[in-house]
Protein backbone atom coordinates (compact mmCIF):
# COMPACT_ATOMS: atom_id res chain seq x y z
CA UNK A 1 0.00 0.00 0.00
CA UNK A 2 1.61 3.47 -1.02
CA UNK A 3 1.65 6.46 0.76
CA UNK A 4 1.09 8.82 -1.34
CA UNK A 5 1.43 12.80 -0.59
CA UNK A 6 -1.87 14.63 -2.13
CA UNK A 7 -1.23 18.27 -3.24
CA UNK A 8 -2.05 21.50 -1.01
CA UNK A 9 -4.53 23.77 -2.29
CA UNK A 10 -4.81 27.78 -0.63
CA UNK A 11 -7.57 27.62 1.10
CA UNK A 12 -9.16 24.78 0.29
CA UNK A 13 -11.12 23.15 3.52
CA UNK A 14 -9.00 20.21 4.49
CA UNK A 15 -10.56 16.87 6.13
CA UNK A 16 -8.66 15.06 8.72
CA UNK A 17 -9.40 12.84 11.34
CA UNK A 18 -6.83 12.08 14.55
CA UNK A 19 -4.97 8.80 13.98
CA UNK A 20 -6.85 5.59 15.76
CA UNK A 21 -4.91 4.23 18.44
CA UNK A 22 -4.20 0.94 16.76
CA UNK A 23 -0.93 2.61 15.18
CA UNK A 24 -0.23 3.72 18.61
CA UNK A 25 -0.53 0.47 20.13
CA UNK A 26 0.71 -1.47 16.87
CA UNK A 27 3.97 1.20 17.13
CA UNK A 28 4.85 -0.10 20.70
CA UNK A 29 3.13 2.71 22.60
CA UNK A 30 5.49 5.54 24.35
CA UNK A 31 8.58 3.85 23.84
CA UNK A 32 8.01 2.73 19.97
CA UNK A 33 6.63 6.67 19.09
CA UNK A 34 9.59 7.81 20.37
CA UNK A 35 11.87 5.63 18.45
CA UNK A 36 9.85 6.59 15.62
CA UNK A 37 9.93 10.34 16.07
CA UNK A 38 13.49 10.73 17.09
CA UNK A 39 14.69 8.98 14.37
CA UNK A 40 12.29 10.74 12.04
CA UNK A 41 14.25 14.05 13.42
CA UNK A 42 17.53 12.37 12.82
CA UNK A 43 16.48 12.50 9.31
CA UNK A 44 15.12 16.02 8.99
CA UNK A 45 18.81 17.24 10.63
CA UNK A 46 19.72 15.70 7.13
CA UNK A 47 17.31 16.67 5.26
CA UNK A 48 16.63 19.80 2.49
CA UNK A 49 14.73 21.12 5.78
CA UNK A 50 17.15 20.92 8.33
CA UNK A 51 18.00 24.76 8.16
CA UNK A 52 14.10 25.43 9.52
CA UNK A 53 15.02 23.96 12.79
CA UNK A 54 17.05 24.74 15.62
CA UNK A 55 20.94 24.23 14.55
CA UNK A 56 22.08 24.16 18.30
CA UNK A 57 22.21 20.67 19.47
CA UNK A 58 20.34 20.84 23.01
CA UNK A 59 17.10 23.21 21.25
CA UNK A 60 16.91 20.46 18.24
CA UNK A 61 16.78 17.89 21.16
CA UNK A 62 13.69 19.92 23.00
CA UNK A 63 12.01 19.75 19.49
CA UNK A 64 12.61 16.94 19.18
CA UNK A 65 11.06 15.78 22.72
CA UNK A 66 8.40 18.18 22.11
CA UNK A 67 7.51 16.70 18.75
CA UNK A 68 7.37 12.74 20.46
CA UNK A 69 5.20 14.14 23.28
CA UNK A 70 2.85 15.75 20.17
CA UNK A 71 2.56 12.57 18.75
CA UNK A 72 2.08 10.06 22.13
CA UNK A 73 -1.20 12.06 22.94
CA UNK A 74 -2.45 12.74 19.42
CA UNK A 75 -2.53 9.14 18.69
CA UNK A 76 -4.71 8.71 21.58
CA UNK A 77 -1.69 7.71 24.13
CA UNK A 78 -1.28 9.29 27.75
CA UNK A 79 -2.11 13.34 27.82
CA UNK A 80 1.74 14.45 28.17
CA UNK A 81 1.68 17.24 25.51
CA UNK A 82 -1.45 19.29 26.52
CA UNK A 83 0.14 21.51 28.68
CA UNK A 84 1.84 23.10 25.86
CA UNK A 85 -0.81 23.88 24.09
CA UNK A 86 -2.02 26.17 27.01
CA UNK A 87 -5.70 25.05 27.09
CA UNK A 88 -6.02 25.49 23.03
CA UNK A 89 -7.18 22.21 20.92
CA UNK A 90 -4.07 20.19 19.99
CA UNK A 91 -3.73 20.65 15.85
CA UNK A 92 -5.56 24.36 16.51
CA UNK A 93 -2.47 25.09 18.50
CA UNK A 94 0.08 22.68 15.92
CA UNK A 95 -1.29 25.04 13.35
CA UNK A 96 -0.42 28.23 14.91
CA UNK A 97 3.45 26.76 16.02
CA UNK A 98 3.98 26.57 12.30
CA UNK A 99 3.13 30.19 11.33
CA UNK A 100 6.19 31.28 12.83
CA UNK A 101 7.55 30.18 9.80
CA UNK A 102 7.60 30.31 5.97
CA UNK A 103 6.36 26.71 4.98
CA UNK A 104 5.86 26.31 1.22
CA UNK A 105 4.79 22.88 -0.43
CA UNK A 106 8.46 21.67 -1.34
CA UNK A 107 8.96 22.20 2.42
CA UNK A 108 6.12 20.12 2.93
CA UNK A 109 6.46 17.08 0.47
CA UNK A 110 10.13 17.35 2.17
CA UNK A 111 9.00 17.08 5.77
CA UNK A 112 6.37 14.00 4.53
CA UNK A 113 9.19 12.21 2.44
CA UNK A 114 11.10 12.49 5.41
CA UNK A 115 8.73 10.99 7.97
CA UNK A 116 7.62 7.96 4.59
CA UNK A 117 11.01 6.86 5.55
CA UNK A 118 11.21 6.66 9.14
CA UNK A 119 7.83 4.74 8.70
CA UNK A 120 9.53 2.79 6.03
CA UNK A 121 11.90 1.79 8.74
CA UNK A 122 9.02 0.29 10.94
CA UNK A 123 9.08 -3.29 9.83
CA UNK A 124 6.17 -4.64 12.55
CA UNK A 125 3.61 -2.76 11.72
CA UNK A 126 1.13 -3.49 9.08
CA UNK A 127 1.15 -0.56 6.27
CA UNK A 128 -2.87 -0.49 6.80
CA UNK A 129 -2.05 0.96 10.03
CA UNK A 130 0.64 2.94 8.97
CA UNK A 131 -1.88 4.37 6.07
CA UNK A 132 -4.02 5.31 8.61
CA UNK A 133 -1.54 7.12 10.63
CA UNK A 134 -0.38 8.82 7.35
CA UNK A 135 -3.84 10.07 6.03
CA UNK A 136 -3.74 12.34 9.55
CA UNK A 137 -0.32 13.84 8.37
CA UNK A 138 -1.31 14.03 4.55
CA UNK A 139 -3.85 16.34 5.36
CA UNK A 140 -3.06 17.89 8.24
CA UNK A 141 0.48 18.78 6.92
CA UNK A 142 -1.65 20.71 4.55
CA UNK A 143 -2.46 23.29 7.27
CA UNK A 144 1.18 23.80 7.94
CA UNK A 145 1.79 25.40 4.79
CA UNK A 146 1.65 29.50 4.62
CA UNK A 147 4.09 30.18 1.42
CA UNK A 148 2.90 29.76 -1.62
CA UNK A 149 4.63 29.57 -5.24
CA UNK A 150 2.77 33.18 -6.38
CA UNK A 151 4.11 34.56 -4.07
CA UNK A 152 1.51 34.97 -1.05
CA UNK A 153 0.54 34.18 2.11
CA UNK A 154 -1.91 32.27 4.35
CA UNK A 155 -2.64 31.28 7.63
CA UNK A 156 -5.15 28.49 7.49
CA UNK A 157 -6.51 29.46 10.72
CA UNK A 158 -8.12 26.22 12.49
CA UNK A 159 -11.80 27.14 11.40
CA UNK A 160 -10.08 26.38 7.98
CA UNK A 161 -10.14 22.44 8.64
CA UNK A 162 -12.58 19.95 9.50
CA UNK A 163 -11.50 17.77 12.37
CA UNK A 164 -13.33 14.15 12.37
CA UNK A 165 -14.28 12.29 14.66
CA UNK A 166 -11.52 9.63 15.70
CA UNK A 167 -12.07 6.46 17.37
CA UNK A 168 -9.87 7.97 20.55
C1 LIG B 1 1.42 16.70 10.05
C2 LIG B 1 2.17 17.79 10.04
C3 LIG B 1 3.02 18.27 11.17
C4 LIG B 1 2.91 18.03 12.52
C5 LIG B 1 1.85 17.22 13.24
C6 LIG B 1 4.02 18.72 13.16
C7 LIG B 1 4.28 18.73 14.52
C8 LIG B 1 5.21 19.50 15.15
C9 LIG B 1 5.43 19.54 16.58
C10 LIG B 1 4.66 18.73 17.59
C11 LIG B 1 6.40 20.44 16.83
C12 LIG B 1 6.98 20.83 18.21
C13 LIG B 1 6.14 21.93 18.76
C14 LIG B 1 6.59 22.47 20.09
O1 LIG B 1 7.56 23.24 20.13
O2 LIG B 1 5.97 22.15 21.13
C15 LIG B 1 6.80 20.98 15.56
C16 LIG B 1 7.75 21.96 15.38
C17 LIG B 1 8.19 22.39 14.14
N1 LIG B 1 7.80 21.93 12.90
FE1 LIG B 1 6.27 20.68 12.55
N2 LIG B 1 4.76 19.37 12.21
C18 LIG B 1 4.18 19.13 10.98
C19 LIG B 1 4.61 19.58 9.75
C20 LIG B 1 5.70 20.37 9.56
C21 LIG B 1 6.17 20.78 8.27
C22 LIG B 1 5.55 20.40 6.91
C23 LIG B 1 7.24 21.56 8.48
C24 LIG B 1 8.05 22.17 7.37
C25 LIG B 1 9.21 22.72 7.47
C26 LIG B 1 7.45 21.67 9.92
C27 LIG B 1 8.39 22.43 10.58
C28 LIG B 1 8.49 22.60 11.95
C29 LIG B 1 9.38 23.54 12.60
C30 LIG B 1 10.34 24.49 11.86
C31 LIG B 1 9.18 23.40 13.97
C32 LIG B 1 9.77 24.22 15.11
C33 LIG B 1 11.18 24.10 15.42
C34 LIG B 1 11.52 25.11 16.53
O3 LIG B 1 10.82 25.19 17.54
O4 LIG B 1 12.49 25.81 16.33
N3 LIG B 1 6.50 20.92 10.54
N4 LIG B 1 6.08 20.38 14.55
Amino acid sequence: MALEISPVKKGEKVRFKNPGKRFYDAIGGEEGMRKLMYNFYDKIYESDIAHFFPQDEEEFQKVKEKNSKFFIQICGGPKIYEDEAKGMNLNEYMIRIHDDFSINEKARIEWLGTMREALDEVKDVDEEIKKEFWDYLDQFSKLTVNSFSDGSEYYASYTQAQEEKSAN
